[in-house]
């Protein structure tokens, strides 16, 4: 009897306390979903953002949603919306004609892929941008810049160093680029160069006084950047730094190599691929991309590295810059080799394909945008 009694007791002291666990278990499981509905409300809203074709409407109701800037920096679309473009540039310089035309193709090609940050071009003192006052080339074009690619022009001194020859020389003028301190950031470019796709987003960096990708081509222990694409943040005390190493660089030293003295061991190394490729680099077998790949491993595909490519420095010698006029014999004996197919008595001639679509490219969009004196 008494075994019984005590039996029974404890079994309804488990019914009432497996009844107050489920009971707490469900309240919790309330209270936890809450915030996590908020979260889904926020992650479908984003969802939305980044395809304003579902619902364009979709933005400016979910900006109030949106509490700090960790959420806006993650959202590409509302970094459009809250950035102020007009504290970044595109810095250009050009001191000879053929170059203000690489300039000016440059530009078209920030205009076609709709950048938002401002574009400035340095030009010598010399030129005239009036077309009232010159018919120039040069006029035409720095006319051009302005009215068409919304580009500010800014005349300025041509840097050169005596004891270096002419062509190099002038590279020193690309170093103009830290004195353009009314901007918090400007991007250089190589103007000898296509963009393929805007870098707006490389101004969105954290700050580093230089971020620059390697000189991929060279070898990796070296540690060199590129000065073929330079963000800078331009300061008159960087700008004074940069000078004074000009003033007292050795007779071989250039750009380059000024700038990986001031900055290689402290900068943010972009990434190169897809910020710095070489056409030159098209030219190599199949089986010998791993510098600009990153890995052995990964197998070439030359459309592919093309379509992810914002920037393509034209680089190929003995073959000429392709302003240059040069017979087709000297292309046809340095262009890419069609390449054997794996496996296969056939050949792939797409890397041959791409190379010569660079130069004919090139050519065509000279002419059509630069104009006469560019055919
Ligand atoms: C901003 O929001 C993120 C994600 O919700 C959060 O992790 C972070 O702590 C927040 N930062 C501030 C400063 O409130
Ligand atoms: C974050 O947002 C606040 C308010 O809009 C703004 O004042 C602040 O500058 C922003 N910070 C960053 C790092 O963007
Ligand atoms: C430059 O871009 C603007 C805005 O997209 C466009 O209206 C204009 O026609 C473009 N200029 C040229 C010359 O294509
Ligand atoms: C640097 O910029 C300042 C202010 O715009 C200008 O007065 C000066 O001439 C520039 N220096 C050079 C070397 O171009």
């Amino acid at each position: 009897m008494d075994a019984f009694n005590i039996r029974s007791l404890s079994g309804l002291k488990l019914r009432t306390l497996k009844l107050a666990v489920v009971v707490i278990v469900l309240i919790c499981t309330i209270l936890l979903l809450r915030p996590f509905t908020e979260t889904a409300q926020t992650a479908i809203l984003c969802l939305k953002q980044s395809h304003p074709d579902l619902e364009p409407e979709a933005v400016p109701k979910a900006v109030p949603v949106l509490k700090n800037n960790t959420t806006v920096l993650a959202n590409p679309q509302l970094v459009q919306m809250t950035v102020d473009w007009r504290k970044f540039a595109y810095v250009q310089y050009a001191t000879v004609p053929d170059y203000l035309c690489n300039s000016v193709l440059i530009f078209a090609s920030l205009n076609e892929t709709d950048s938002k940050a401002d574009r400035v071009l340095l030009y010598p003192q010399t030129w005239s941008a009036d077309v009232s006052r010159s018919n120039s080339v040069e006029t035409r074009l720095l006319a051009i810049a302005r009215d068409e690619y919304r580009v500010i022009l800014k005349p300025i001194k041509v840097q050169r160093k005596n004891s270096a020859d002419s062509t190099w020389a002038e590279g020193y003028t690309k170093l103009l680029a830290w004195n353009q301190t009314e901007y918090e950031r400007v991007l250089h470019l190589d103007s000898d160069a296509n963009l393929m796709q805007s870098m707006d987003e490389l101004f969105l960096l954290p700050p580093s006084p230089m971020a620059a990708a390697r000189a991929y081509w060279l070898d990796a222990k070296d540690r060199v950047r590129s000065s073929q694409l330079m963000l800078i943040q331009p300061s008159e005390f960087e700008f004074n730094r940069v000078m004074k190493a000009i003033d007292t660089a050795g007779k071989n030293e250039y750009d380059m190599e000024v700038i990986n003295t001031l900055y290689g061991d402290s900068c943010i190394v972009l990434p190169h691929r897809p910020y710095n490729l070489l056409s030159g680099e098209f030219k190599s077998k199949p089986s010998n991309h791993a510098k600009y790949l990153g890995s052995s491993e990964e197998v070439w595909d030359g459309e592919k590295i093309m379509n992810e490519a914002k920037y393509l420095h034209f680089s190929d010698w003995p073959v000429p810059k392709p302003w240059i006029r040069v017979q087709d014999s000297i292309l046809a004996e340095n262009q890419p080799k069609c390449w054997e197919k794996e496996g296969s008595s056939d050949k792939d001639c797409s890397d041959q394909k791409i190379w010569r679509n660079l130069y004919s490219d090139f050519a065509r969009r000279r002419k059509d945008i630069c104009g006469l004196g560019y055919q």
